[in-house]
């Protein structure tokens, strides 16, 4: 076992994170069911929600709006924007505090999507520096005085020709973020090969502000390893808990000097399942079939491993209701020990991408010229989570 560490607090403006571990936001992964689900393992941590379109947000558009939604027992309220066009991020950045919908704004300039680089967004957008500045400043002046702390997460930059994250991080730091999260990959690499947690670590050297590291944390342990090698102030974790919620209790424990690990038995998962889709029945409205649905990811991800027949995990893509779930997860063996040979592997998205998409000339220059300007921003999409 490796030697424990532990890590004090992180102060986001007026919030104290007491374990600064983050659920990095997943789209169509950590709406607040999942949340949920993850902040009982781990009550002290940070559950950042899925990204949500700041056009949609401002068209308010009811996905994104059913995309804004906590559960009473979230504390702090954690919600991410995407936007490409500073005017409409800024906007829905009011609407979040006007409406008091989070505590927390992360922005996202870390996805590496085609659809989102395409467009100058995600991941792409930290190169053109002005444009990031825009952003960032905008929406600090708009969620600051509120108390609002604004984050920001990125990649490393594009490739490794264009890398963008220490410039990034330092215009971060200027404009008032409180804090960065590195995920220690570029956009070429998108989820391929292992991250480079040097690269944490050089960020973590260059600013004042916290920086929490991200990319390949499947285990505690691996948590402990990234601070020591790093030095960074906490962690985030994206595909580590996918299926597996209870990672956050694992790194909690360890973070608190204990060798204590949670190996939930089927029959626990099974449970887990359950109360999975009842949360999520609660999401959408009542509605048992957009749960049963949106459940059927998350069972692939529960079952990963696990010696299940292939005709049990079809069984569970056919759920239709509740009632179908419960039926299900009944006739699963409860006594089956978790499968060790799954755990602490990686899991999720494991490739590279194969090109990287971006705006036509838009690696010509960090400038972004008028007409980049033009097209980007009215490119701006309207779909809630994009
Ligand atoms: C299915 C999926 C959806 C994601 N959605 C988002 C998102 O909405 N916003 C974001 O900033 N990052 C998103 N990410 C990136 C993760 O937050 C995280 O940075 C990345 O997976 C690396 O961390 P990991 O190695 O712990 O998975 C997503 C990743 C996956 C696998």
């Amino acid at each position: 076992m490796d030697e424990n560490i532990s890590l004090p607090p992180v102060d986001l403006g007026p919030i104290r994170v007491k374990t600064p571990v983050v659920l990095s936001p997943m789209a169509g992964v950590t709406n607040w069911p999942f949340r949920v689900l993850c902040e009982e393992y781990g009550p002290e941590g940070l559950y950042v929600a899925e990204m949500i379109t700041a056009r949609a947000l401002v068209a308010r558009n009811p996905k994104a709006l059913r995309l804004c939604r906590f559960a009473p027992t979230e504390s702090p309220r954690s919600l991410q924007l995407y936007g490409v066009s500073p005017g409409i991020t800024e906007l829905a950045a009011k609407i979040v505090v006007d409406e008091h919908m989070a505590d927390h704004v992360d922005l996202n300039f870390g996805c590496p999507v085609p659809k989102v680089t395409r467009r100058g967004g995600g991941s792409a957008l930290p190169w053109k520096t002005g444009l990031f500045r825009e952003i960032l400043r905008r929406v600090v002046a708009v969620c600051e005085p509120a108390g609002i702390p604004v984050t920001a997460k990125i990649r490393v930059g594009i490739d490794h020709e264009h890398e963008t994250f220490l410039e990034a991080g330092h215009i971060a730091q200027e404009e008032g973020c409180a804090a960065v999260t590195l995920h220690a990959r570029t956009t070429a690499e998108y989820y391929g090969g292992h991250s480079d947690w040097s690269r944490i670590a050089e960020l973590v050297e260059s600013l004042d502000i916290p920086v929490f590291g991200n990319g390949d944390i499947w285990s505690a342990e691996d948590a402990m390893a990234m601070v020591r090698e790093t030095g960074c102030a906490g962690v985030a974790i994206g595909r580590g808990c996918q299926g597996r919620p209870w990672l956050f209790g694992d790194i909690r424990n360890a973070f608190a000097g204990s060798d204590e690990r949670i190996d939930p038995t089927l029959g626990e998962v099974g449970g887990i399942i359950l109360r999975h889709a009842e949360l999520l029945t609660e999401f959408y409205d009542g509605d048992e079939m957009m749960a049963a649905h949106d459940l059927r990811k998350h069972v692939a991800w529960y079952l990963k491993g696990f010696p299940v027949g292939g005709g049990t995990r079809r069984a569970f893509m056919e759920c239709e209701d509740l009632a179908d779930i419960r039926r299900q997860v009944a006739m699963l063996d409860a006594d089956i020990p978790y499968p060790k040979a799954v755990e602490n592997k990686p899991r999720g998205r494991v490739r590279y991408a194969r090109k990287v998409h971006l705006p036509y000339g838009w690696l010509d220059s960090q400038e972004l010229t008028e007409e980049q300007r033009r097209t980007v921003i009215s490119a701006d999409p309207l779909d809630a989570s994009y």
